[in-house]
């Protein structure tokens, strides 16, 4: 190949300049470049390389011991299984005086709340968690409960603890264990919503978790659920979300998801979706609960814990584009008309439940006309060149 001097000198002294430019970059913003970037590229070529995570279930297997065994059934996970403080057996099943039966249980749907959120659960109650209104409205049995711990402030503990008791003698629909209600017992709260669902409402064709700070849109929700009941495989090996896939462990102490590298030394968590709000159908439900017979649960952060578990059962967690994960969803009768799940409603929750289940909103995407606009102001909304954890583009497609 031909090539003239003065061309390659002159090039190098460029490459060379690039070079050093980009090292000086780099050294500079290494931090965040590590944490933003270099974190999850790791993490993301360990995902498509390694796709297996086949060490999980040995790595996490619990190695009983002698005296663990001799704890007999108390001992869960070399810890205690921590005793029911307030719950409903009856919750799930016998017939009510509405006809509503066992069998018929279309969702257990928990709600992750923490004692002092009394507002959130009422707002909770007379909108989507409303059970009435799903039994009445849209024909389908479902059972709503909030999952909680007791009040970390021991100065603070019996007088909420009593407002508590107060509040389920109206409603009854707390389920609470003898555990500190904070934020690495998250994963405690997981097992408690999977072992109550096994013991006492195993029969529900599906299994929500939820926090007490999102939005369901109850009738897509349904709509969606009785398709999946209905389709050709129907509610079996679902696990569907809003999914993450490849996520790099956090490694920066100040932050809240810090896991430390003796406690998940990899690059690369399982996939999982985002705990906000998913579904299982029941015989996940079930597997999840061996799961977490088996496994070690001193990973504290939930959603992870919940991909390891599934992990190690064999099941995948599948991604719908309406399921948000830390994100809001955009306020528009367009979205309204297609979504499940969005994150970050603690006090909006009633004017959102007026807005989005109001009959009128379909009006807007109907026919071919509608159907247009809608496109165009979904792609308006979601197609947006930055990055934003609510919907993705692809919602506005469908
Ligand atoms: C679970 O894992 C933690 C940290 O990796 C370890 O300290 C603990 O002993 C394990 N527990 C059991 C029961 O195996
Ligand atoms: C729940 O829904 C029913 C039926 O639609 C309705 O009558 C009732 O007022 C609702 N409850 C609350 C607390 O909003
Ligand atoms: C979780 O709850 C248990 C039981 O109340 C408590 O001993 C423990 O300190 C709590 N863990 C955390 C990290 O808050
Ligand atoms: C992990 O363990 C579970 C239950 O013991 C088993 O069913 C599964 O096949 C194991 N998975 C792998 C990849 O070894």
């Amino acid at each position: 190949m031909f090539m003239n001097f003065r061309r390659i000198h002159k090039c190098q002294c460029v490459q060379l300049l690039t070079t050093g430019l980009v090292l000086c970059v780099v050294m500079v913003c290494w931090e965040e470049l590590d944490h933003h970037v270099v974190s999850h590229m790791k993490s993301y070529t360990y995902r498509y390389l390694v796709n297996s995570y086949d060490f999980l279930n040995s790595s996490f297997a619990i190695t009983t011991n002698d005296q663990q065994r001799k704890n007999g059934p108390n001992s869960l996970n070399g810890l205690v299984n921590y005793p029911y403080v307030i719950n409903h057996p009856d919750k799930c099943g016998g017939v009510g005086g509405d006809g509503r039966s066992l069998h018929d249980v279309l969702l257990l749907l928990f709600v992750k709340s923490s004692p002092e959120n009394f507002e959130r659960r009422q707002a909770i109650r007379d909108t989507w968690g409303n059970e009435s209104f799903v039994w009445s409205e849209l024909g389908e049995s479902v059972r709503m409960v909030f999952a909680l711990g007791v009040h970390p402030d021991v100065g603070r503990r019996s007088r909420v603890q009593s407002a508590l008791l107060e509040e389920d003698k109206t409603y009854g629909d707390l389920i609470q264990q003898n555990f500190l209600d904070t934020f690495h017992n998250l994963t405690t709260k997981l097992i408690m919503q999977f072992h109550w669902g096994h013991n006492y409402c195993s029969r529900a064709h599906f299994f929500m978790s939820a926090d007490d700070d999102i939005f369901v849109h109850m009738p897509n929700l349904v709509k969606y659920l009785r398709e999946v009941l209905s389709s050709q495989s129907g509610a079996k090996d679902l696990w569907v979300g809003h999914v993450h896939r490849g996520a790099p462990p956090i490694r920066r102490k100040e932050s809240k998801y810090h896991v430390p590298y003796d406690l998940y030394p990899w690059p690369s968590y399982p996939d999982y979706t985002a705990g906000a709000g998913y579904v299982v159908s029941g015989d996940v439900a079930t597997k999840i609960y061996h799961a977490t017979l088996a496994l070690n649960s001193s990973m504290y952060i939930d959603d992870v814990f919940m991909g390891i578990c599934a992990k190690a059962m064999g099941v995948s967690p599948q991604e719908h584009v309406y399921f948000s994960g830390e994100g809001k969803a955009p306020y528009h009768p367009c979205i309204y008309d297609h979504m499940i799940t969005s994150h970050g409603h603690a006090t909006d929750v009633r004017s959102l439940w007026q807005a989005a289940t109001d009959p009128a909103v379909h009006s807007h995407s109907r026919g071919f006309i509608g159907k247009l606009y809608c496109t165009a102001v979904k792609v308006m909304l979601l197609c947006r060149p930055y990055y934003q954890n609510t919907y993705s583009c692809m919602a506005a497609f469908t």
